[in-house]
């Protein structure tokens, strides 16, 4: 059987990319085509507990590290429960953040050493990367604002503007440097003009693989 892509959706706080992932499932779906919806962090129970332990504005800070490794904790879990199965078994996996998200937001946001993290993505990842990665990108105020109508702040929504403006340098510079995995959509845009963009690439993804 063959393996199946393992596509995922990044990008700051109110890129729209939740909204745009279960559009793509569909899409694909209609293609033929067998797609689990799963995110990060969590995607297995153990790792939505975990989520829960990340996203709580009550708990005390928390150490960089710790924060770094509950994500691959919770990512261990994942890939072992759910991602890679689902791939084995042909399925594409559509998966709300992955390791980009630890680069850009622990690596540049909370600024831990890259090299750190790419020891921990190979240890718990072994060979396995995104064949490819949506990258919903705005301007860091508009998406703030979109997400704070959402309600109340999660413990990464509670930081500053500055975070923030990292997390969108970092994830841009990661794009760069690795462009056969990213494509870009502009999310600034309406959610049909998103919708359309993110479609076209993943045409482009199906006509790769001879879908
Ligand atoms: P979400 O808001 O897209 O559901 O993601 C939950 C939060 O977790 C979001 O603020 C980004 C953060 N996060 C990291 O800091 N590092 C990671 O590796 C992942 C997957 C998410």
């Amino acid at each position: 059987m063959k393996r199946g892509l393992f596509i995922t959706f990044e990008g700051g706080e109110g890129g729209g990319k939740s909204t745009q992932l279960p559009i793509a499932a569909e899409y694909l779906r209609q293609q033929g085509i067998a797609v689990i919806m799963t995110r990060e962090p969590g995607g297995t129970v153990v790792g939505e507990s975990i989520r829960a332990v990340l996203l709580n504005p009550e708990l005390p800070a928390m150490h960089p590290d710790t924060e770094l490794l509950l994500m691959f904790a919770a990512r261990n879990e994942h890939i072992q429960r759910t991602i890679l199965p689902a791939l084995n078994q042909g399925q594409w996996v559509l998966c709300d953040r992955f390791t980009d998200a630890t680069y850009a937001y622990q690596g540049f946001g909370r600024g831990l050493n890259q090299d750190r993290i790419a020891k921990l993505e190979t240890w718990v990842q072994g060979v396995l990367r995104p064949d490819h990665t949506l990258l919903f990108d705005l301007a860091v105020d508009i998406g703030m604002g979109r997400a704070k109508k959402r309600g109340a702040a999660d413990r990464f929504e509670q930081e500053h503007l500055a975070f923030f403006e990292r997390i969108r340098a970092g994830y841009l510079a990661r794009a760069q440097q690795y462009p056969q995995q990213y494509r870009i959509v502009q999310a600034e845009h309406s959610l049909e003009q998103v919708t359309a963009q993110m479609l076209h690439y993943l045409d482009e993804f199906m006509a790769e693989v001879g879908r």
